[in-house]
């Protein structure tokens, strides 16, 4: 049975940068309260004459065909985790493989928020381990920014969020412990909406009159908080003990970058170093499903991610869903 491993990963981020100090003009808010609650300085905002969910997945995932040594063309399968699809419905797997031109492979779209990259991993894991598929771009892309509400009352959810993408080459492998070890996913529906946007959903009564509570997220932002540290730990323990390893035995745990807090809060629990745990919450806000995968490629990127090292990708989100995966690079 062959093994997944990440052949090329890349990630993309809307041209336009938006600093702490940019929103105290737009709400009742400060740097100071913003960088304290959430680790944040800026996030990126996209622009929507060039920019939209599924063309910012697409860059993406070209520079990841790049860094694989690879052509769109040999990619059989599509998997594309977003909560902001370009539009209500298709999904925008569907655009990804239009813009990419490889007609008319598969693809399949994945709404799970914050773990939704980790669930699109599992995912495309099995396709190759069943032989089904041999290439699967995995794509996280979200553009939050047309979504939230940006006057004072939505500041303590629309100051979190960033737009940007990220997309990861899945393969397969013979090479016996190499790739992706173990993948782990849970969820918690009775918490649905403890981070939600109510609409539009096939629930309203009336889809022409939408009042703005409703149509941008909503945060109980302490519970989430609360349920996020104790899920991430619990989750990346179960990868660990499934293969026989402890928290020293990481060389990067990558986790969603949901905010600074709670990576500090995890680190401190699993008692790991500061170069065990990979962070760039602060240049981005939190990119949802695109967070893991810009994080990982990022780190990619900088060399902190070496052949043999054990890495850990770690989420939680609205859902509640949280989810895990262990790779030997
Ligand atoms: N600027 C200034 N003041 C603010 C802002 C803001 N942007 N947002 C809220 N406040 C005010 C509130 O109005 C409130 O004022 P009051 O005491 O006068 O009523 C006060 O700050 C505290 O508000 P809380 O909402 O209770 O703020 P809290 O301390 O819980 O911090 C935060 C909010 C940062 C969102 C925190 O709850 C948190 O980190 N939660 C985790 C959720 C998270 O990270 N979600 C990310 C997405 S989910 C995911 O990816 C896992």
């Amino acid at each position: 049975m062959p093994n997944s491993y990440i052949a090329g990963l890349g990630h993309y981020l809307p041209e336009r940068m938006v600093t702490n100090k940019d929103l105290e003009k737009i709400m009742d808010t400060t740097d100071e309260w913003i960088v304290e609650r959430t680790g944040i300085n800026s996030r990126h905002w996209a622009d929507m004459s060039v920019d939209s969910t599924s063309n910012m997945g697409t860059r993406a995932a070209l520079k990841a065909l790049k860094n694989a040594n690879l052509e769109a063309s040999d990619v059989d399968f599509i998997i594309f985790c977003t909560l902001s699809p370009d539009y209500s419905f298709p999904g925008g797997g569907v655009m990804v493989q239009e813009q990419l031109g490889i007609d008319t492979i598969g693809a399949l779209d994945i709404r799970n928020q914050c773990s939704g990259f980790v669930y699109g991993l599992s995912v495309a894991d099995q396709f190759i381990k069943s032989g089904m598929y041999k290439t699967i771009l995995v794509i996280g892309s979200e553009i939050h920014s047309t979504g939230l509400d940006k006057t004072t009352r939505g500041r303590n959810v629309s100051v979190i969020f960033g737009d940007g993408a990220g997309a990861a080459v899945i393969r397969a492998t013979d090479k016996p412990g190499h790739g992706v070890l173990s993948t782990h996913l849970h969820s918690q529906g009775k918490y649905a909406e403890e981070l939600v946007v109510l609409e539009p959903g096939s629930s309203s009564l009336n889809r022409t009159e939408y009042l703005p509570e409703k149509i941008y997220p909503i945060m109980n932002g302490s519970n989430v908080f609360k349920h996020a540290v104790t899920r991430f730990p619990e989750v990346i323990m179960e990868a660990l003990n499934k293969n026989g390893y402890s928290p020293s035995d990481i060389n990067l745990l990558i986790p969603h970058q949901a905010n600074l807090r709670i990576s500090q809060f995890i680190q401190k629990t699993m008692h790991l170093r500061d170069d065990q745990v990979f962070n760039n919450i602060m240049k981005y806000g939190n990119t949802t499903a695109a967070s893991v995968p810009i994080a990982l490629s990022e780190a990619w990127q900088e060399g902190k991610v070496k052949e043999g090292d054990l890495i850990c990708l770690a989420a939680f989100g609205s859902g509640f869903t949280w989810a895990s995966a262990l790779i030997r690079w």
